[in-house]
């Protein structure tokens, strides 16, 4: 069972910053997963939200601007934000994190990387600087060769631009709970497909396998949550809380 951390180990720190990457691994989790968009100028930034206003100060540090969204937003302007305070004193101050400043914290941590594509709109300049990305770094083409490396997205088309150009990519298709025929298609180019958990049962879960896809389920944070997948045979879980999901974890992606 591969545990993933949702957003680093959001639980405990405020999501998808470094310090929530940092102590992932010690809360026993395989790989951390990271939401990234992209700003004005084109950089890749870990964000969940279209915009910053619930996870940073955003509202405080600029608030004349008619629109908060990320995509409006240059790098130089966001990394004056503070993405810790909401979530703790403790954390006050924390920036929030590049692609490839989240990237060097999870490469130092030794975990594996679950990289959600955010997609305000179709943007095929955005696949290719993320391509580009890809390719540029030695450590990160050898983990995607050995599968530590996946990228996800609840847009098929950016997911199979970006596979179709990056050799051996493992990419895990985010949604709704396909049919058998619709698993097919996505088999021809996905090696992953990660529902949400209320959509995952055991015979999906077979379907999914017989075609040579993987499942991890989201976002599992209690026990009943969590038993479930684990009962239904899915292959990850992603959680707030990877400390809470039991046994013994062998990584195999
Ligand atoms: O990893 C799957 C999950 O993160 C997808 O939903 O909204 O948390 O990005 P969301
Ligand atoms: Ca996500």
């Amino acid at each position: 069972m591969i545990v993933v951390a949702h957003r680093g180990a959001s639980g405990y720190a405020p999501e998808n910053t470094l310090a929530a990457l940092r102590p992932a691994r010690a809360y026993g989790a395989h790989m951390v997963e990271i939401d990234v968009r992209t700003t004005a100028d084109g950089e890749f930034v870990a964000m969940h939200d279209p915009t910053p206003r619930r996870t940073t100060d955003v509202a405080r540090v600029f608030p004349d601007r008619r629109s908060w969204r990320v995509s409006e937003f240059t790098l130089a302007k966001i990394r004056r934000l503070d993405a810790g305070s909401w979530f703790g004193r403790r954390f006050a101050g924390e920036p929030v994190p590049t692609l490839e400043g989240a990237l060097d914290t999870v490469r130092a941590s030794g975990m594996g990387v679950l990289v959600e594509l955010k997609v305000e709109r179709r943007d095929p300049g955005m696949c290719r600087r993320l391509i580009a990305c890809l390719r540029a770094d030695t450590y990160w083409r050898e983990a995607i060769g050995e599968g530590r490396f996946i990228l996800q997205s609840f847009d098929p088309f950016a997911l199979r631009a970006v596979a179709a150009s990056v050799p051996g990519l493992r990419v895990a298709v985010l949604g709704r709970a396909y049919r058998r025929l619709g698993l097919r298609r996505i088999a021809r180019y996905a090696h992953l497909i990660n529902p949400h958990h209320l959509q995952v049962t055991a015979p999906y879960v077979r379907h999914a396998h017989a075609r040579g896809l993987a499942m991890f389920g989201w976002t599992a944070n209690n026990e009943h949550a969590i038993r479930r997948l684990v009962r239904d045979g899915v292959d990850g879980i992603i959680t707030d809380y990877p400390d809470r999901i039991p046994g013994d974890h062998a990584f195999a992606a």
